[in-house]
């Protein structure tokens, strides 16, 4: 029987973070997560046996504690909701099979999530009043695209990155700048000391209609660096961070508020890891004000990779009665729809 409001345990596990989730509707019970970040940071970007490992060992806890800060019984589930991919196989590969014994053992439907879709949903659980049609920018380490959702299970991608994607450049740039992975949040402190005094690439601003390339900025930057350590001359790394950190984030805001608009829409949501920015949020609220757009941006925690967003998701799918069997494989690489 499909419930109203069903109680959907999530499951994340497709990169560094060990998470669960628990909701009701699209109320959110709970948000936990075990981070192997700090252990990755040591190798400079994630160690997929090492991720792997920490996942055994974490997702017994992650799940315990998401029911019990939910104050819910496993018995009282309605839905078992995993990210089967887009990830690292080894490590999508244990919350997979932990969830799939969970649904077998509770004999509850299992629901495989598509990451970048779980990305997507965050919104949702931030305003309960939102509905489709709206605009999403999405932007996280692998991902960066403008894409117009028509209904809840049906997109249509307006354009996307033809090289690199938003957080893979910030990651990047923080290498050459010394600074550890993840690079966003690193470059973002950076930049916050800094000022926009750099010219930097134009990106393919009022070109390309609504795709992105991070090539020529990335390699900007780092022959930036190059010169002027060759030159001897001084060189401020606080205004190189600021002046990418616009240049990267300013057409992500543009080309999202002009597919607003060609779509007619009112709504504009954003989801992945580099909606964290503080300086995008700004900017995109900012933009979405001047024009009039209502913005409904997940909060931080839910923007970078979480369960809560698995969960959501899973409602989705819920809802549209697509349920996975125990046969379900995880998969390295999946497209969004
Ligand atoms: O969504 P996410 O957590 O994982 C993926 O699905 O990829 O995104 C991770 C990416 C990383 O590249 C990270 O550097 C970037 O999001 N990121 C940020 C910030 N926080 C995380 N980029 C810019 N500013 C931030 N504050
Ligand atoms: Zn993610």
């Amino acid at each position: 029987m499909i419930k109203n409001n069903p109680v959907i345990l999530g499951i994340e596990s497709s990169c560094d973070e060990t998470a669960a989730a628990v909701i009701r509707g699209r109320t959110l019970l709970s948000d936990e997560i075990i981070s192997s970040a700090a252990v990755q940071a040591k190798y400079g970007g994630v160690v997929p046996e090492i991720a792997s490992r920490a996942h055994t060992d974490a997702i017994g806890n992650a799940v315990k504690r998401a029911l019990d800060s939910a104050g819910v019984r496993k018995e009282e589930l309605d839905a078992v909701a995993v990210t089967y991919g887009a990830g690292l196989l080894g490590a999508l590969l244990v919350g997979l099979t932990y969830a799939k014994g969970l649904a077998y053992s509770l004999d509850l439907p299992l629901i495989g999530v598509n990451h970048i879709r779980g990305h997507l949903a965050a919104a949702y659980l931030e305003d309960e009043t939102l509905r489709p049609p709206f605009i999403t920018l999405l932007a996280s380490g692998g991902h960066t695209a403008v894409i117009y959702t028509k209904t809840e299970t049906q997109f249509e991608i307006l354009g996307g990155t033809l090289d690199d994607a938003a957080g893979e450049a910030f990651d990047k740039v923080a290498r050459i700048l010394g600074l550890p992975y993840p690079g966003g949040p690193h470059v973002e402190a950076l930049a916050s000391a800094g000022s926009n005094a750099i010219a930097m690439p134009k990106m393919l601003k009022g070109q390309g209609g609504f795709d992105f390339s991070y090539s020529g900025l990335k390699t900007y930057v780092i022959n930036y660096v190059h010169t002027m350590s060759q030159k001897g001359c001084t060189w401020s790394k606080a205004d190189l961070a600021c002046s990418f950190q616009h240049a990267a984030l300013d057409i992500l805001v543009e080309k999202t508020v002009e597919g607003a608009l060609v779509k007619h829409c009112k709504t504009v949501t954003a989801g992945g890891g580099v909606i964290a920015n503080g300086y995008l949020r700004a900017a995109l609220t900012s933009a979405c004000r001047e024009k009039g757009l209502n913005l409904v941006l997940p909060a931080r925690s839910r923007c970078t990779d979480n369960a809560a967003m698995i969960a959501a998701e899973g409602l989705i799918q819920y809802r549209a009665g697509n349920f996975s069997p125990l046969t379900l494989n995880a998969a390295a690489s999946i497209p969004l729809r």
